[in-house]
């Protein structure tokens, strides 16, 4: 349900009050790995829960509860399959992109539940998924186990880590879900280490602050996501990369009010 009149002008008045009172965080691998090791702990008890695939990719309870999230650029309270929206626009995006791929890379893969979903709907392509904290690889790993799926996964930081921890055969494509925007400002760092293991090119569902709209909720996220230390100068630093060309589409559509993702297509020439 869209939030109007007075409650929006409310909304809206808290969400400023929280941005700027918030401190100022310097996001760098220990932040991400503090906010993720334990995080994703979280999930081992509800993976044991989970009697299903289906109930794994979108865990009742946790993620069907209804909040205030932006949908389609409006405010709004509504409960919302993120996941499931998220897949969907990636999907679609292969299809459009990069048609008949047979392997396929996730970096930053959390949980691993993006590539369960991708394997089980389309088995023929291989899937990878490289993620920073041991947890959600180890649960990933243990979630496979469960529901039979032939996915591997693998701890690396891919900022820092060196060639060795790139275990996994170069793939047709690769992607990232919210996991460049725990990067400040080494996006371009990122994505020439993604394209350095793919064939084709790449995917990024982010939060890309550039192109968040000059509305005031739009310039409220900006504040917010400067001063927790996201993603910034993403597309200046995608001008850097030399021999590729790239697309972009605003998707805004996300969990947080303050919040409007792109989807970004990265082709390599030649
Ligand atoms: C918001 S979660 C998203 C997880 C998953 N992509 C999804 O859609 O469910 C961001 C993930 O990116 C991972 N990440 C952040 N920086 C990373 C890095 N340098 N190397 C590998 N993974 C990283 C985090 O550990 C975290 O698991």
């Amino acid at each position: 349900m869209e939030v109007k009149g007075l409650d929006k002008v409310k909304k809206i008045s808290e969400l400023g009050y929280i941005a700027l009172r918030r401190p100022f965080i310097k996001r760098g691998k220990v932040t991400v790995q503090n906010e993720y090791e334990n995080g994703w702990k979280a999930y081992s008890d509800i993976l044991e829960r989970m009697d299903s695939l289906e109930s794994w990719l979108y865990l009742k309870g946790v993620e069907d509860q209804p909040l205030l999230c932006n949908v389609d650029g409006k405010i709004s309270f509504a409960q919302v399959n993120m996941p499931e929206f998220n897949r969907n626009h990636l999907m679609k995006c292969i299809e459009s992109n990069f048609k008949n791929i047979t392997s396929i890379t996730e970096f930053g893969s959390g949980l691993g539940r993006n590539l369960l979903y991708i394997k089980s709907r389309f088995p023929h392509i291989q899937c990878y998924g490289y993620e920073l904290c041991e947890n959600g690889v180890m649960i990933a790993n243990r979630a496979k186990e469960k529901f039979g799926l032939d996915v591997q996964y693998s701890q690396l930081d891919f900022i820092n880590d060196g060639s060795e921890k790139y275990i996994f055969p170069k793939t047709d494509i690769a992607f990232t879900m919210y996991a460049l925007e725990q990067i400040p400002l080494k996006s371009d760092i990122a994505i020439s280490h993604i394209l350095s293991r793919v064939n084709m090119g790449s995917i990024h569902i982010e939060p890309v602050v550039e192109n968040y709209p000059m509305t005031l909720r739009g310039v409220i996220g900006r504040i917010d996501h400067w001063k927790i230390d996201y993603l910034r100068n993403f597309e200046t630093n995608l001008r850097k990369i030399p021999n590729i060309t790239f697309s972009k589409q605003l998707i805004p559509t996300s969990h947080n009010p303050l919040m409007y993702p792109s989807i970004y297509c990265i082709k390599k020439m030649g």
